[in-house]
Parts: C-alpha cells; structure tokens; sequence
C-alpha cells in the first residue's frame, strides 16, 4: 500500500492526511475481496524499514493502527473474515499487541476471507526466523534441508503463496515483502495511490491477473496441452 503521502502532499495537507484516508481504502478493499471470493488478502502496512521515517509519523502510523483495530475488528468478525497480523511484534506498544492477539483470536474460527496485516514485517526477516526455528526443529540436523522444512516455520505457512502482488503508487519494487512465497507470483504495479485505490481497481487488477498465462517454468504449449486435458476431464465427468 503505497502512495498516501503523495496523495495528501498533492492536495497540500500533512502526510498523515494520506494515512487516514489509507483506512478508507483498506476498507473498501478487504470488503470487495471479501465479495469476491478471494481466499487470502494480506496488507503490506508497516515494513522493518519504516521505523526509519520521522518519529511523529510512526507515532500517528501506530494510534491509526490502534484505533482502527478497535474500530473494525467487530465487523471484520461479523463478516466471516479471519484476521491475522504478521511480522515482529516485539516493537509494537502492549496495547497495540493486545488488541491484535484479542482481534486474531475473536476471529480465529471464521470460515471468510483471511485477512493478514504485515505488520513490522520483512521479508528477509522472515527467512532468518524461520531458518532459525527449521535449525531449533532439527538440532542434529547439519545438511540435506528441503524447501518445505523451511516453509513449514515463514510466519505466513497457513497460506497458500499469493497469486497476484499488488503495488500502488508507481514505484515497481518489492520492498521486502514475501520474499520466499512470491517466487512465481503475478506482479501488477498501479500509479494510483493507495488512498485512491478501491473496489473497482482490484477488479481490474484481478483482471489484468486472469489475462495471463502462468507457466512455472513450463511452455506454452505444454501449459495448453494440460488445460485442454483437464477439460476435457471436466467434459467427461459432467
Ligand atoms: C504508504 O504510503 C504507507 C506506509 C508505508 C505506512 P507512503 O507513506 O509510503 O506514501 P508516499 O510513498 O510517501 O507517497
Ligand atoms: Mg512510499
């Protein structure tokens, strides 16, 4: 989600503007991609990076994550949506980790759309975590790892990996994200700024994504070959 800086800088108005309005476009989009359908949603919102931004906007960055969290988590739970925050919380103030423990575990049981907030979170991060935790899991263990040991401890393993990466705001770069999990994701960069972002952009960045043809290393002809064969398979169990 980038972009809410420049979009208040343009209407002459603090930063912070832009993070207020932010809210507004969180909110349209988690309550579209809840409409559609979609599986998982996760929300870069605070990169291990941004503590580096001026001390008043990570303040005011931390109060609108608090109040948010006290203003939505009702209704996320109203609809179903399972809520989950991501990254090292360990710099996050006590009442800010106690409305995120409070708010996951309300919603832990819901059966909706999986929302994770990245949260103080890294890319890199992650990875160093979890090749801590694979380590502490096999004390032995010295050479001869798979992919999946490691997977298993990234703090996003409940989910599968994203099909479609999503970055306002003009810059294309990953900034850190899911490093490890977006190996073969779509990338979709927008020039519009996260605070205009809404309903109507995720369809067409979800558009953009359908058009596509994912190959994983394959070629076409062969990608092609198996989707005739799996329809016809549909065809003869129909
Ligand atoms: C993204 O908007 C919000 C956060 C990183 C918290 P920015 O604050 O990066 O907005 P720009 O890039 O300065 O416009
Ligand atoms: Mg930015």
């Amino acid at each position: 989600m980038d972009g809410n800086g420049r979009w208040a800088r343009r209407r002459f108005m603090p930063r912070v503007a832009g993070h207020r309005k932010g809210v507004e476009a969180v909110r349209a989009v988690v309550s579209r991609c809840a409409e559609r359908g979609v599986g998982y949603l996760t929300l870069f919102a605070f990169s291990s990076e941004n503590w580096r931004r001026p001390a008043e906007e990570v303040n005011f960055l931390m109060q609108l994550f608090v109040r948010a969290l006290e203003e939505e988590v009702a209704r996320l739970h109203e609809n179903n949506i399972r809520l989950r925050v991501v990254g090292d919380l360990s710099r996050f103030e006590p009442r800010l980790i106690d409305l995120i423990r409070n708010g996951e575990a309300l919603t832990a049981g819901n059966s909706g759309l999986n929302l994770t907030i990245a949260a103080n979170y890294g890319g890199r991060w992650d990875i160093m975590q979890a090749f801590e935790r694979m380590l502490q899991a096999h004390p032995e263990q010295r050479s001869g790892f798979a992919e999946a040991d490691l997977a298993q401890h990234l703090a996003m393993s409940y989910a599968p990996e994203p099909d479609l990466f999503i970055r306002t705001g003009g810059e294309q770069r990953i900034s850190n994200f899911l490093l490890w999990q977006l190996a073969y994701t779509e990338l979709y960069f927008t020039d519009s700024l996260w605070p205009e972002f809404n309903g109507a952009a995720i369809d067409t960045a979800i558009e953009s994504f359908q058009q596509r043809e994912r190959r994983f290393g394959r070629t076409s002809e062969q990608v092609q070959a198996a989707a005739a064969a799996e329809l016809g398979a549909v065809g003869r169990h129909a």
